[in-house]
């Protein structure tokens, strides 16, 4: 049984594996109708089951449209309309909903909700977002990064701003892939020791949003507020420092690239100048989380890796 929690349940192998596939899956169905089965169809007759604990537009249509271009159908669920949302538990409910699907997709707040999800449940769990990471869109930041002709290896990654969950697992993904991550954030905002650690020595925090620029082939930003968090004036002033904008992209290589996973609040952690830039890849991002989660699908049925 494959869960895709975090990326280190897939590993270096199973991550490159993956990139690979969706590359060449990618590949294979450009100019296609999007509602169109890829040729193979290799995920025909499963069914996705996906829990929502929390808004999503870009997880929630590309994991829909992942499993329908791989020849499957999926069931869309918010938990504010299933008795999750009334106490149920999440054992019982991952019991259940291995009866009827083939495989489960949840976004919620608790990481410890998809760890039990998936210790309960008798079908492959992928984490959707959790308070504490988010593989699947560091999965489809990495497929941008090399699909920019930027080999990741050596790479140096520079994260602005709020020590969240999307850093969490670009620390990881730096620790499996062979990057570096220096993620500038200020005090009080700044990740936990044990996810830097998931960096292997490869993620480092520092004060300075300079110090991070410097030199940087990518530069990463996420909202200053997460879903889930209160709207604090206190925080945005200390992240108004680590703002993107066009004198931070200059201390970055030329043709630097820009990622953010989206939704964006321009004006707050990026300006528009940047974001809407030359240097910004972040609709091709957006795409590939659909092109990058067909293959984490395909990854948990065991077809590759
Ligand atoms: N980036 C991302 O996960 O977007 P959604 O919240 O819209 O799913
Ligand atoms: N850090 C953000 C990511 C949204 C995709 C959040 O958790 O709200």
């Amino acid at each position: 049984m494959r869960h895709f929690l975090d990326l280190s349940d897939a590993g270096p192998d199973g991550v490159a594996a993956m990139l690979a596939d969706a590359i060449d899956r990618k590949a294979a169905r450009a100019g296609w109708p999007k509602g169109k089965p890829d040729s193979d169809a290799p995920l025909a007759g499963r069914v996705l089951a996906m829990v929502f604990e929390k808004n999503s537009t870009r997880t929630r249509v590309s994991f829909d449209m992942a499993i329908r271009q791989l020849g499957g159908t999926s069931i869309v669920m918010d938990a504010s309309s299933m008795q999750l949302g009334r106490g149920e538990p999440i054992a019982d409910t991952a019991r259940v909903l291995s009866g009827y699907c083939d495989a489960i997709m949840i976004r919620t707040d608790d990481h410890q909700k998809v760890i039990d999800m998936a210790q309960y449940a008798s079908v492959p769990v992928i984490n959707g977002l959790t308070d504490a990471s988010h593989p699947c869109q560091i999965m489809a930041d990495l497929l941008t990064i090399i699909e920019s002709d930027r080999a990741l290896p050596g790479l140096k990654v520079a994260w602005l701003g709020d020590g969240n969950n999307v850093l969490a697992s670009i620390m990881e993904a730096a620790g499996l892939m062979h990057f570096d991550v220096v993620a500038a954030c200020p005090q009080g905002f700044q990740p936990s020791e044990a996810d830097v650690a998931r960096g292997k020595g490869r993620a480092h925090v520092v004060a300075s949003a300079r110090e991070a620029a410097e030199g940087a082939d990518v530069i990463v930003t996420d909202t200053w507020i997460s879903m889930g968090q209160a709207h604090a004036e206190t925080k945005l002033a200390a992240m108004m420092p680590y703002q993107v904008d066009e004198a931070l992209m200059a201390l970055a290589k030329p043709g630097a690239a820009f990622l953010h996973c989206l939704p964006a609040h321009r004006g707050e952690e990026v300006v528009d100048a940047v974001i809407d830039g030359p240097q910004s890849l972040i609709w091709q991002e957006a795409e590939n989380r659909l092109h990058a989660q067909k293959s984490v699908l395909r990854w948990c049925f065991g077809q590759i890796g």
